[in-house]
């Protein structure tokens, strides 16, 4: 049963400030996405990983992951992406061969996920969950507020859940391929994350411990911590 990968890297980088699309976006020399597509290379079960370029960027992206060294026992394809993030993933998914029985979805934007956290969530799908999301504990509380309508103004706070049963969730997310492509046949609305369509499905979703590592690179401070953490690995 092959895994493959797809990584949608098509978004703008609105909150990292003016620039290039984001994936595209130089970390300690080497662009984001390059990255992302060498942290899901790295385990052996992926045999292919298909990018999700930047609309007018597809050649781009092309000439980009021939320049890099990638493994030579993975297979690339890149097609261009859409709108919003879930139009992105079906396209896709649109591009996938079908001899993959497990797919991957993984953000460019998280491009230091550790390989043992990819291969857990490619366990837990060959385990028999239909769907797996890496997770972490929360480090602060979360408020459940009546969002203002002017920005900046005070917000009610309605509701705090109980921090010790709330989880953060990273990418991979793993999905055994007919669940996911079912979920993106069917859910429509805007959703943030894969695996809550197939729980819009009635499907159960299972978390397994994700990694500090596998943060999503959102807004500039980011940027330091993600170069900072590729200088210690090279110490
Ligand atoms: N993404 C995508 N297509 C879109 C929007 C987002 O493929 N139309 C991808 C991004 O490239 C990123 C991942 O989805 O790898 C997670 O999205 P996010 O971190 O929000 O990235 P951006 O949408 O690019 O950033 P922002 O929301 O700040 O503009
Ligand atoms: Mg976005």
């Amino acid at each position: 049963n092959p895994v493959a990968a797809v990584i949608p890297a098509a978004g703008r980088g609105v909150r990292l400030g003016p620039g290039a699309p984001k994936a595209l976006r130089a970390l300690n020399g080497t662009p984001m996405l390059i990255h992302a597509v060498r942290a899901l290379a790295a385990s052996r079960h992926v045999s292919l990983v298909v990018v999700v370029a930047p609309p007018d960027g597809a050649a781009e992206v092309k000439s980009l992951l021939d320049a890099h060294a990638l493994p030579d026992r993975t297979d690339f394809l890149v097609v261009p992406g859409g709108e919003s993030r879930q139009e992105s993933v079906r396209l896709g998914l649109d591009a996938l061969p079908p001899q993959y029985g497990t797919v991957l979805v993984h953000d460019a934007a998280r491009p230091l996920v550790p390989v043992d956290t990819v291969d857990a969530v490619i366990e837990a799908v060959r385990d028999g969950a239909p769907a797996v999301v890496p997770a972490l504990p929360l480090a602060d509380t979360v408020k459940e507020v009546e969002p203002a309508t002017v920005a900046g103004a005070p917000e009610p706070v309605v509701a705090t859940p109980e921090r010790a049963r709330l989880r953060a969730v990273q990418t991979p997310q793993g999905f055994d391929r007919e669940t996911l492509l079912r979920a993106h046949e069917t859910v429509t609305g805007d959703v943030t994350d894969d695996a809550s369509m197939v729980e819009q499905l009635g499907l159960t979703v299972v978390a397994v411990p994700g990694h500090e590592e596998a943060f999503k690179v959102t807004r500039p401070l980011d940027l330091v911590l993600a170069e900072a953490v590729l200088a210690r690995r090279r110490l």
